[in-house]
């Protein structure tokens, strides 16, 4: 199975924050986000494992800063990492200043998605190839949240979380 960069899974996805997609406060509302950063998510799992793809936990959202009515929103999603048949999945979301045109960071997310066959069989994944620093870095990181993910989901042993003990060795 051939490698695949971050890269080729890069994903962006830009729309606008409608009335009915805010909460009382008049800012998006918190599930509206995550749907969109799923959507996102799954897109470029897709691209990189050019199979069927499955959302099997949102490992991490931060709502650091809020996203009023009117905003452009954009979500930049990228594989991070890809294991045997899980891929992590990082997200970035930019809100753009009207006037300026800047984008500024609003918030970030981590899901993780796995391949599956025609019956929703668990399926072998291409390796990932980190390149930028970032890219590296999160590379780097992502074995640790999978395992983190697997035993709060009571799907691992904390014994078993190599990653985890050597953080408190
Ligand atoms: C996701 C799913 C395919 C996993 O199936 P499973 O029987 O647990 O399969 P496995 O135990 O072999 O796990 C498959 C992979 O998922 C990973 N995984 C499973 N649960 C995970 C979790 N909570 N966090 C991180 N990774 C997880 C496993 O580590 C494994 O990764 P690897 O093959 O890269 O090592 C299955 O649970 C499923 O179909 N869930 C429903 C998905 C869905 O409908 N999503 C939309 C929700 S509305």
């Amino acid at each position: 199975m051939t490698a695949r960069t971050a890269e080729e899974s890069k994903t962006i996805m830009t729309d606008l924050v409608l009335p009915s997609e805010t909460n009382p406060l008049n800012n998006l509302f918190g599930g509206e986000l995550l749907a969109r950063m799923d959507r996102a998510a799954s897109i470029a799992a897709r691209r990189h494992s050019r199979r069927i793809v499955v959302t099997a936990s949102v490992n991490h959202v931060a709502f650091n800063r809020s996203i009023p009515l009117g905003s452009v929103v954009t979500i930049e999603a990228k594989v991070s990492r890809a294991f045997k048949s899980s891929m992590e999945v990082y997200l970035d979301v930019w809100i753009e200043d009207r006037e300026s045109g800047e984008c500024i960071k609003a918030n970030e997310a981590i899901y993780t998605f796995v391949a599956v066959d025609e019956t929703g069989r668990p399926i072998r994944v291409p390796e990932l190839i980190a390149e930028t620093d970032l890219e590296k870095q999160r590379f780097e990181a992502a074995l640790r949240r999978k395992q983190l993910s697997l035993v709060v989901a009571g799907k691992m042993k904390p014994n078993d979380a190599t990653e985890l003990k050597a953080l408190f060795e």
